[in-house]
Parts: C-alpha cells; sequence; structure tokens
C-alpha cells in the first residue's frame, strides 16, 4: 500500500493497548498499523515517544462575553492554536444562548466566529440560559439531529443559572430525544448569601471569591443536580468536580444506579485557595469556580482520577486577560472580588501537567491518561471511533510525546491570547512535540505550521451512554 504518510518507530499507545507499530496514513485517516511500513514519501521517524491520539478538550470557552463588558481573552484562532501547542487535535466549545435569543441564532453566532479561523477541529455544546416550551419543546431536538448532542446548565451565576423546575425540564427534554446534559453545580444563593456577608464586612479581596464559593455550596448543588437527573432518570454530567464530598455524592447516585459522569480539571489537582490569596490583584489571576480548594481535596481529585470517579480530564479553558487594554479586570476587581470574571486558560497546559503530575509521578499509567484526555470524552459526546482513538478508519489526530523532554512552563509557550498562564514556572516532564489533525501536521517543535482554517467543525453522534 502507498501511504501519504507513515509515523515509524513509535509506541502507539490507546486507552487499552501500548505496543510498537508503524502508522499508515491515507487522506487523513489511519490506514494501516504494522511492522515494517515503508511506503511513503514522508515518513516521521518517532523513535523513543509516544503515539497517542491527540488530546480531545471537551470543557472549553472561547469567545463568550463575561456578561459585564470584559471579552474573553482567546477567539476560535488563537484558543485553538493554544490547544494544538498543548497536543490537543479537538476541542468542544460552548456556545451560550443569550436570554430572549433562540438557540439557532446563538449557534450561528458562534458558527460565525469559528467559521475559517480553527486551527484543529470543533464541536459546540449548547449553554441554555433560557428553557422556554419553545427552546425545549422544538429547538433542542431539532439541534439534536443536528449534531449538536449536548447541553450545559449552570446552578450558579445571577444571569445564567436555572431555577430546578427549568432544570428538570430540561433534563426531561434531554431525555426525550437522546442529549446529554451537563452541570455546573453550586448553589446561588448560598453564594449570594455570604457574598453579601462578605462585603458588609469590608472583605473586598480576591481571596473572598474562594470563601464565598464553599465546598457545602458546590456538594448540596450537586446533591440537588443528581437527584433531579434521578427523578426524570436520564444520564448526567457532572462538570469541573473540586473536592471529596461532590465525588462522594456521584458515587452515592450511582449505587442509587443513575448513570453519573464526573469531570475534573487541572487547577483542582494543582492550586488551592491560597493562590487567590496574594496582593496586587495577583488573586484574581486563580479565580475560577469552583474555586480550587486545599490538599486534601487535590488529593481527593486525584484519588477520583485513579479510581474512576471521574472519567473526564478537563481544562474548562475560560481566560481573561489579566493585563486586559481597558484594565477593566483590575479596576472592576479592585472594588470586589465579585466583579473579577471567573475562568483561568488552561487548553495548552492540560495535557502535560498530567502527564507529568499523573503518568510520571506514578499516579496513573498511560492508558488511563489517554481514555481521561481522549477516548472517554469522544465516546461520551459522539464522536467515537472517528476521534479519540489510535485505530484503522480512525482519524490520523495523533500527539507525539517526548516523555523525557523537560520543560518549564511559560505563558509565551502556550501561544493564547490570555497575558498569564496560572502554571508559570511549573517545571514538567514529558511534552507534546508534533501535533497531527487529520494526517496533517498542525504544530512541531512547539512552532505553528498549518494555516487557521484547516479545523472543521465536527457534527457529533449521541452519547455512548444514551444510544
Ligand atoms: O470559572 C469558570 N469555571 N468559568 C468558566 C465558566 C464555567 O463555569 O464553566
Ligand atoms: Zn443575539
Ligand atoms: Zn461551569
Ligand atoms: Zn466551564
Amino acid at each position: 500500500m502507498q501511504f501519504d504518510r507513515i509515523i515509524k518507530n513509535g509506541t502507539i499507545v490507546t486507552a487499552s493497548d501500548t505496543f510498537v507499530a508503524d502508522v499508515g496514513i491515507i487522506g487523513g485517516k489511519i490506514a494501516a498499523l504494522a511492522n515494517d511500513l515503508t511506503d511513503s514519501a514522508d515518513i516521521i521517524d518517532a523513535s523513543g515517544l509516544y503515539v497517542m491520539p491527540g488530546g480531545i478538550d471537551s470543557h472549553v470557552h472561547i469567545a463568550q462575553p463575561s456578561g459585564d463588558g470584559i471579552v474573553m481573552a482567546d477567539d476560535f484562532e488563537s484558543g485553538t492554536r493554544s490547544a494544538a501547542m498543548g497536543g490537543n487535535t479537538s476541542i468542544l466549545s460552548f456556545c451560550m444562548q443569550e436570554k430572549g435569543d433562540s438557540l439557532r441564532h446563538s449557534l450561528k453566532v458562534y458558527h460565525d466566529k469559528a467559521d475559517g479561523e480553527c486551527h484543529i477541529d470543533v464541536a459546540f455544546h449548547m449553554i441554555v440560559t433560557d428553557p422556554t416550551p419553545a427552546v425545549l419543546g422544538q429547538e433542542l431536538p431539532a439541534l439534536v439531529e443536528d449534531g449538536y448532542t449536548s447541553f450545559k446548565v449552570f446552578m450558579t451565576y445571577e444571569n445564567l443559572r436555572l431555577r430546578d423546575d427549568e432544570i428538570l425540564n430540561t433534563l426531561d427534554a434531554a431525555k426525550n430525544t437522546g442529549a446529554l446534559v451537563m452541570v455546573h453545580c453550586e448553589n446561588e444563593d448560598a453564594i449570594r448569601f455570604l457574598i453579601g456577608q462578605h462585603e458588609a464586612n469590608g472583605e473586598f479581596s480576591a481571596k473572598s471569591h474562594a470563601t464565598t464559593r464553599p465546598i457545602a455550596a458546590e456538594r448540596e448543588a450537586t446533591h440537588r443536580a443528581l437527584s433531579l437527573a434521578e427523578i426524570v432518570d436520564t444520564p448526567i454530567v457532572i462538570v469541573h468536580v473540586s473536592n471529596r464530598e461532590a465525588m462522594e455524592e456521584m458515587e452515592r447516585a450511582r449505587v442509587r444506579g443513575s448513570k453519573v459522569i464526573g469531570e475534573t480539571c487541572p487547577q483542582y489537582l494543582m492550586l488551592t485557595a491560597d493562590d487567590l490569596d496574594q496582593n496586587e490583584m495577583e488573586g484574581a489571576k486563580f479565580v475560577c469556580s469552583p474555586p480550587p480548594r486545599d490538599k486534601a481535596s487535590q488529593d481527593a481529585c486525584w484519588d477520583g482520577l485513579q479510581r474512576g470517579v471521574f472519567d473526564l480530564f478537563s481544562s474548562d479553558h475560560c481566560p481573561f486577560r489579566f493585563d486586559d487594554p481597558e484594565g477593566k479586570l483590575i479596576e472592576k476587581g479592585k472594588k470586589s472580588f465579585r466583579w473579577i470574571p471567573n475562568g483561568i486558560p488552561g487548553v495548552a497546559t492540560r495535557l502535560p501537567i498530567l502527564f507529568s503530575e499523573g503518568v510520571q509521578k506514578g499516579r496513573i499509567d498511560l492508558n488511563r491518561f489517554v481514555a481521561l484526555t481522549a477516548t472517554n470524552h469522544a465516546k461520551l459526546y459522539g464522536m467515537y471511533p472517528q476521534k479519540g482513538t489510535i485505530a484503522i478508519g480512525s482519524d490520523a489526530d495523533i500527539a507525539l510525546w517526548d516523555p523525557e523532554k523537560n520543560v518549564t512552563i511559560t505563558n509565551d509557550l502556550l501561544a493564547q491570547g490570555c497575558d498569564y498562564t496560572p502554571y508559570e514556572g511549573l517545571e514538567v516532564t514529558g511534552w507534546p512535540v508534533l501535533t497531527m489533525v487529520r494526517g496533517k501536521t498542525v504544530v512541531k517543535d512547539g512552532e505553528l505550521s498549518g494555516e487557521k482554517g484547516y479545523g472543521k467543525y465536527l457534527a457529533r453522534q449521541k452519547s455512548n451512554l444514551i444510544a
């Protein structure tokens, strides 16, 4: 057979297997996995490297307005570029419904932002903020048919959150159409109560972001979301889980028979609430929700990754410039922590952090790494086996990893729109040295080699939990 490209002599790692073989690629797809492939004018030597499915980051915010005029630091060009630098070949980004808008209109807005801009493949989850009967009864089913098969709802953020009856109706609409619902679990009323108390006491600094969003607020909302899904009898994804008490709620729901998928993120392994407690607004660089907790919670999240409480490891990339051109973040954040936009960057650092802290430190093995960062995302969100594995017939979405490469993370390595990384100075071992999307090199040795616009929009199937 004549191949367009061959990756030779690498160690292939999938979610289930590790083996030495060559990869033959034809027309952007994997056409052969065998030893001694030779027939190609384009041979990449992967001796000493791992050949892994490119990362799929199923929790990324790009070009989403923050609601108070602060603009997100990444557009689809910079966001997908940075994702590729970090070994990702697909992202699932959020399309947020503005209140009063139809889902179709919202989708058009985000497609217009993404079209022609992406370096890697992109799909959308819809954030439902206005679940009217027309939205749930007519639009949602039509969108599922069109390949938008997952929806996120918020229990927090004043302008975005849904009431319990709205969540029930959304879960029911999803159940009836075979869609999957992701939930951000924090109790907004409890948070508002605590913000009021803190401000009344004259506490306005960034560290109060963490104390006004305590574990109890996350645990309670997690319990409630799980109960609502149990009442409707439909699967649920609990996103960005930060601590053991929320994990225990998920495990109890599973024992009762619920289909529960859990996600955690690098910030809950690597950061703590102490990072928010810094002078001169530095703490604002670590403001995300739920907030990072403490060492015990970090240990709990590792335990959850090891024991399968979590199936997904995502970035929740949600970048805001610290020193934004109009200085709004600092200016507003100085008045009170409540005005600091929630979210931190992380699409480029997700994989190196889990590889270094997880695989290299012996906490998880290579196959679990692949499952947590690619395969499970593809299966859960209806992209498997086109995406998320190395198999004949799958897209040649591949990251070559040098497991011994030592890198000190600095923001300029990440090629993102954000002007900082919360992981500045972190030393990691293991780095993606080549990212290939559908057989084409997009990043090699930290240099972008593709053109924007190569990345395609991905319509998706229903979740493997539902089909
Ligand atoms: O602080 C965060 N996580 N911002 C992103 C939006 C969300 O809640 O996922
Ligand atoms: Zn609009
Ligand atoms: Zn969220
Ligand atoms: Zn998010």
